[in-house]
């Protein structure tokens, strides 16, 4: 739908003019609800013969999406219009998930059978097991999940028309069921335990511990302050608009490829230490840094251009300002610590004298270099007991419901075409062809 169409649109704007070599165009311009206008260039080459040039889409919408808003000077990440703090301190992963697919948060009824559903879909097929042992049991479990997610393709026939909106919806239940107990499969398999069936008595996130730390020798119960904190975790992790596995999703899915192999897709992109590594950075940081005492040393290495060494957990490309999730991950950090008995950690010791230095020391207040969402994510997985190789996985289990949200936006939307950027090339002109034994 164009965004003049929106049911939340401002009246059009005064167009754009434009001009090259001569040639004066006309762009529409829009205004989305929030956030700044946007031109709509989409007929620039048809009018004028030329490509705009964009790489890393710093001033492209790749979409219209009524998802996820974000307004980084200000420090603001909403779902669906509500804040993620309200969304985090008052809601489950799953209530969240439901706002991100279907736009309003459920009532009591809509809830309980939705949670109802999503538990009757986190098996997996048993066949699954066979391919899981496949792998080395060193391989990294990123590498396994983007393997298994694609292969789910090949075990749900019934769900893969993408162009019937009940198999989609299916689709979606299914991955977002069956991603925490793939991550765990692949946690299981990695330190030689057998695998443990999903729970249907247990709560989302407590299912998903359940099935990482559980063995069958013996009951295990899940800590209720540390499911709660699992489950806020993937609650702040859950969307963030057109991020780069985001779009990665989206293209993918732009071409009809079915949800399984988009998620896939989408696991891939998300490895990248860019991404979704960072908080397994931040750990190996802190390790390294060892003591409160070596903090201004380590400093004057951030500081300085040439050692290459990087505050991280601190700056991101959008918010120049505290990322919300980090605050919420701030008070869950105490919480987990206190419940465990581990609140004089000397990693934490290490994180809150940098971050205090950080935000009052110039050369980070200058640049506007905040603590994002994994400055603090890595140490409460790491003092919930679960490998840093499995960081990027939990994000992986947590984005799913981001991802087949906006893979459905983008599929519910009439539209949707192929995504297929053009390019500015500089590569040879035509050349004559030598054959090879002249070369
Ligand atoms: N430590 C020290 N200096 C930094 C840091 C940092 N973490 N981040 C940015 N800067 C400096 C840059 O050197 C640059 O300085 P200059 O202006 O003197 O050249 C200035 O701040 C602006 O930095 P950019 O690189 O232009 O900022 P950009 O928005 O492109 O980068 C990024 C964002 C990649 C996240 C960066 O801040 C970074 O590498 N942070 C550490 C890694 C990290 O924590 N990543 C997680 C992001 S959150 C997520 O993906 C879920």
């Amino acid at each position: 739908m164009a965004a003049t169409e929106k049911k939340n649109a401002a009246p059009a704007l005064t167009p754009a003019t434009f001009s090259v070599a001569g040639t004066t165009v006309e762009f529409p311009v829009y205004q989305g609800t929030e956030g700044p206008n946007v031109v709509d260039i989409s007929k620039l080459y048809s009018d004028t013969g030329h490509f705009t040039f964009d790489p890393g889409f710093m001033s492209t919408a790749s979409c219209e999406s009524k998802i996820t808003y974000i307004d980084g000077d200000k420090g603001i990440l909403r779902y669906r219009g509500y804040d993620i703090d309200t969304l985090a301190d008052n809601c489950d992963f799953l209530e969240v998930s439901y706002l991100l697919l279907n736009g309003e948060l459920p009532n009591k009824k809509e809830k309980e059978a939705f949670d109802r559903k999503m538990t009757l879909h986190t098996m997996v097929h048993e066949q699954l097991h066979f391919l899981y042992r496949g792998f080395p049991r060193a391989s990294h479990p990123m590498a396994v999940m983007a393997g298994a997610a694609a292969s789910l393709a090949a075990f749900y026939h019934d769900s893969l028309d993408v162009n019937d909106p009940e198999q989609r919806e299916l689709s979606a239940y299914r991955l977002i069921a069956k991603m925490p107990t793939l991550a765990a499969m692949a946690y299981k398999y990695s330190i030689g335990q057998p695998f443990i069936y999903p729970q249907n008595e247990m709560g989302f996130a407590e299912n998903f511990m359940h099935m990482m730390f559980a063995t069958p020798c013996e009951k295990y119960t899940v800590n209720p302050v540390l499911a709660r904190a699992m489950d806020r975790i993937l609650t702040l992790h859950a969307d963030h608009e057109q991020n780069a596995s985001t779009s990665t999703v989206r293209m993918a899915g732009s071409s009809g490829a079915n949800p399984f192999a988009c998620m896939s897709a989408g696991i891939a992109s998300l490895w990248g230490p860019a991404h979704g590594g960072a908080n397994e950075a931040v750990i190996n940081m802190l390790e390294e840094i060892g003591d409160v005492k070596n903090i201004p040393e380590f400093i004057k290495k951030v500081k300085d251009k040439q050692s290459g060494v990087k505050l991280m957990g601190f700056g991101h490309r959008v918010y120049k300002n505290y990322d919300p999730r980090a605050k919420v991950l701030r008070k869950t950090l105490e919480e987990v610590l206190g419940e465990l008995g581990k609140i004089d950690e000397p990693l934490l010791k290490i994180a809150i004298e940098l971050e205090r230095i950080a935000l009052s020391d110039e050369y980070f207040i200058e640049r506007k270099l905040y603590p994002n969402v994994d400055f603090y994510s890595g140490i409460i997985y790491r003092a919930m007991g679960i490998p840093s190789k499995l960081f990027t996985v939990l994000f992986a289990v947590a984005r799913t419901s981001g991802w087949i949200a906006q893979w459905k936006e983008m599929m519910d939307d009439p539209k949707n075409k192929i995504a297929r950027p053009r390019q500015l090339y500089t590569g040879e002109k035509q050349r004559d062809f030598i054959p090879l034994g002249k070369r």
